[in-house]
C-alpha cells in the first residue's frame, strides 16, 4: 500500500470530532454478534454465581428461563449451553440422557423463546469421571475412533432435544464428519454445526473447568487440543472441519490468538466465531475490581478488535453487559 506522506495526508484531519470519526469507522459492535454462555445444573430453585465467573451463574432448569429472557430482551440472538450433570461414568452417558440438565434446558427455553438460538457444547470432559474429552485409552489418552460414536449420539439427543445449532469442542479427528451424519440419519440435516476448530490447549480455560467441574483427574489435553505455538496446523484443522461439513469456525481462546483469527478469516471467509474464554474474563473481572483498568472501556475496545480481526460472532461471558452498553 502506497501512501502520500504528511503534510498532504494528515491522519488526524479526520479524527476531529464523533461524527468525522463515526464515517472512518471500519467495524461495528452490535448485540447480534454475541453469544451468550449459560451453566445448567441438576436440582431446583438454583441461581449461584459462579466463584470464578463473576456476574455469571449456574442454574437450575426450573429458573434457566430467567437469563434467557434478559438475553432475548437484549437482542442478543444465541445462547450456549453447558451442563452439569446429575452422575459421571467412565463413558461420560449422562451427556447423551434425555432427561439431563442440557437437553431438559432444551426444551424449556424452544417452548417459550423459540427464536432463541439454542446452540449445544458437545464433548465428554463434564460427564466423564475422568474429565478427559472421551473414552479413555491407555496410549493416546483419548481413543479417537471409540469416541466419536458417542460424540455423534450427543449431539442426536440435543437436537432431539430441541437445540437449533450444535458446537462440539472435543477436537478428535473426525468429530464433525462423524456429527454431520448422525444428525442428517436422524432427520436434522438443517441443523448447523459449529466446529471448534482451532482450539488451543490453553491456560486460559481454568476459570472453566472450575465452573463445569470438568478439569482432567490426570493428565492434561495436549493430546488432543492444538499446541499454542502452531498457526499453519490451526489453518490445517479449520480446512478439515469446513471439509466435513462445518457450518461455522471457531478459533478459541481469543485474545492471545488474533493472528489465528485473521489468518482463518482471511483464508477462508467462512462464517467465523471466536471465544473470548474463562481465563480472559476472570483477568479483566479481576484488574476491574482493583480499580486498575476501565472495565467497560477495556471489553468494548477486545469485542471490537474480535471484529476487526475477522470475527463475525464472539462467544462472552461479558455479553450481558456489553449488549446493555451498546444501548447505552
Ligand atoms: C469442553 C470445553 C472447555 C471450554 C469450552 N468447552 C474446556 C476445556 O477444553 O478444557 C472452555 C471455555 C472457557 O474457558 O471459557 N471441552
Ligand atoms: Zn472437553
Amino acid at each position: 500500500m502506497s501512501i502520500t506522506g504528511y503534510p498532504t495526508y494528515r491522519p488526524r484531519r479526520m479524527r476531529r470530532t464523533a461524527n468525522l470519526r463515526a464515517m472512518i469507522c471500519e467495524n461495528t459492535l452490535t448485540a447480534k454478534d454475541l453469544i451468550y454462555p449459560l451453566f445448567v445444573v441438576p436440582g431446583e430453585n438454583i441461581k449461584h454465581e459462579i466463584e470464578t465467573l463473576e456476574g455469571n451463574y449456574h442454574w437450575s432448569v426450573d429458573r434457566v428461563l430467567e437469563p434467557v429472557k434478559e438475553a432475548a430482551e437484549l437482542g442478543i440472538p444465541a445462547i450456549l449451553l453447558f451442563g452439569v450433570p446429575s452422575y459421571k461414568d467412565e463413558l461420560g452417558s449422562s451427556a447423551w440422557d434425555m432427561n439431563e440438565p442440557v437437553q431438559q434446558a432444551c426444551k424449556v427455553i424452544k417452548e417459550n423463546y423459540p427464536d432463541m438460538v439454542i446452540i449445544t457444547d458437545v464433548c465428554m470432559c463434564e460427564y466423564t469421571s475422568h474429565g478427559h474429552c472421551g473414552k479413555l485409552d491407555e496410549r493416546t489418552t483419548v481413543d479417537n475412533d471409540a469416541t466419536l460414536p458417542l460424540l455423534a449420539k450427543v449431539a442426536v439427543s440435543h437436537a432431539q432435544a430441541g437445540a437449533d445449532m450444535i458446537a462440539p469442542s472435543n477436537m478428535m479427528d473426525g468429530y464433525v464428519k462423524a456429527i454431520r451424519e448422525a444428525l442428517d440419519e436422524n432427520g436434522f440435516s438443517d441443523i448447523p454445526i459449529m466446529a471448534y476448530a482451532a482450539k488451543f490447549a490453553s491456560a486460559y480455560y481454568g476459570p472453566f473447568r472450575a465452573a463445569a467441574d470438568s478439569a482432567p483427574s490426570h493428565g492434561d489435553r495436549k493430546g488432543y487440543q492444538e499446541d499454542p505455538a502452531n498457526s499453519d496446523e490451526a489453518l490445517r484443522e479449520v480446512a478439515l472441519d469446513i471439509e466435513e461439513g462445518a457450518d461455522i469456525v471457531m478459533v478459541k481462546p481469543a485474545m492471545a490468538f488474533m493472528d489465528i483469527i485473521y489468518r482463518v478469516h482471511e483464508t477462508f471467509n467462512r462464517p467465523l466465531c471466536v471465544y473470548n474464554v474463562s481465563g480472559e474474563f476472570a483477568m479483566v473481572k479481576a484488574a476491574a475490581k482493583m480499580g486498575w483498568i476501565d472495565e467497560k472501556r477495556i471489553v468494548m475496545e477486545t469485542m471490537t478488535g474480535f471484529k476487526r480481526a475477522g470475527a463475525k460472532m464472539i462467544i462472552t461471558y461479558h455479553a450481558l453487559d456489553v449488549a446493555r452498553w451498546l444501548k447505552e
